[in-house]
């Protein structure tokens, strides 16, 4: 991966480039081991595209960045959260052991308190040592635990749109509306959906009226809840929490 600084500090004698990204390397213990990659949360925390290997994320300062007595940094290399928290939420699960053998001013394990994981830091340097587990001990593990767990797609079972229908959460004949109120479908008793002119599945009927190649049915079609559009994927995440 590289970290791409969106900030870095500028090369002041103006004799070599600008030093304004990091490497890191993410790697298994051998080729066969298994490892954890949370595609689902990375693609969440990218707006719903896949994570790219090259991260623009600014360097520390502001409030995060730590001080002493005197306003002076208190570790010259402290990285920034927004670091951790995405490379601790792409390889780790919550309750998981995260080991940072160079802790510094201790931002892996504080990131790694706040989001549910166990921690493991070495520091050779007693002062070092001292501000991170000042910093540590002020921070609170996120205490909403549905809010760090990792939901792969994979994981959650499959719910058939049809499956709605036979559970009386829609209607045979109800109208789905998609999310810009251009196109009309009537649900059927099989699930299907169909039109003026055409018959299939959420997916099929939803590519055929916008004459796109593919179409994710659960979030075009809504229906009607006292006067508001809500995408059926609504139903499907009650039909998969009643199944969890
Ligand atoms: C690049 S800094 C880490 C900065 C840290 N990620 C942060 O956000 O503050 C590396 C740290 O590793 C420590 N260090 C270097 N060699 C070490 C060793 N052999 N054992 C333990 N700590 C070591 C240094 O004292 C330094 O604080």
């Amino acid at each position: 991966m590289v970290w791409r600084k969106s900030n870095p500090m500028p090369n002041f004698r103006g004799r070599r480039f600008t030093n304004a990204h990091e490497t890191m390397i993410w790697a298994a213990k051998d080729k066969d081991a298994r490892y954890t990659f949370n595609y689902e949360s990375m693609k969440a925390l990218n707006d719903d595209l896949q994570m790219r290997s090259d991260w623009l994320i600014p360097i520390c300062n502001g409030a995060e960045r730590l001080r002493d007595e005197e306003g002076q940094k208190a570790h010259s290399t402290q990285k920034p959260e927004a670091l951790l928290h995405r490379t601790i939420l792409a390889a780790t699960k919550p309750g998981e052991i995260v080991l940072d053998p160079f802790l510094g001013s201790g931002t892996t394990a504080a990131v790694a308190k706040r989001l549910g994981r166990r921690y493991i830091g070495l520091e050779r340097e007693e002062r070092y040592a001292k501000l991170a587990r000042k910093r540590i001990a002020q921070v609170s593990p996120v205490a909403d635990l549905d809010a760090i767990s990792i939901v792969a797609k994979r994981d959650e079972p499959r719910v058939p749109f049809g499956s709605l229908v036979e559970r009386g959460l829609l209607e045979p004949g109800t109208v789905l509306v998609s999310h810009n109120k251009r196109w009309q479908a009537k649900v059927r008793a099989d699930g299907s959906l169909i039109t003026a002119d055409f018959k299939g599945s959420i997916h099929q009927v939803g590519a055929h009226v916008q004459g796109a190649p593919a179409c994710n049915g659960w979030q075009f079609w809504c229906y009607n809840v006292e006067g508001k559009l809500v995408p059926i994927d609504m139903l499907r995440q009650k039909v998969r929490a009643e199944l969890n």
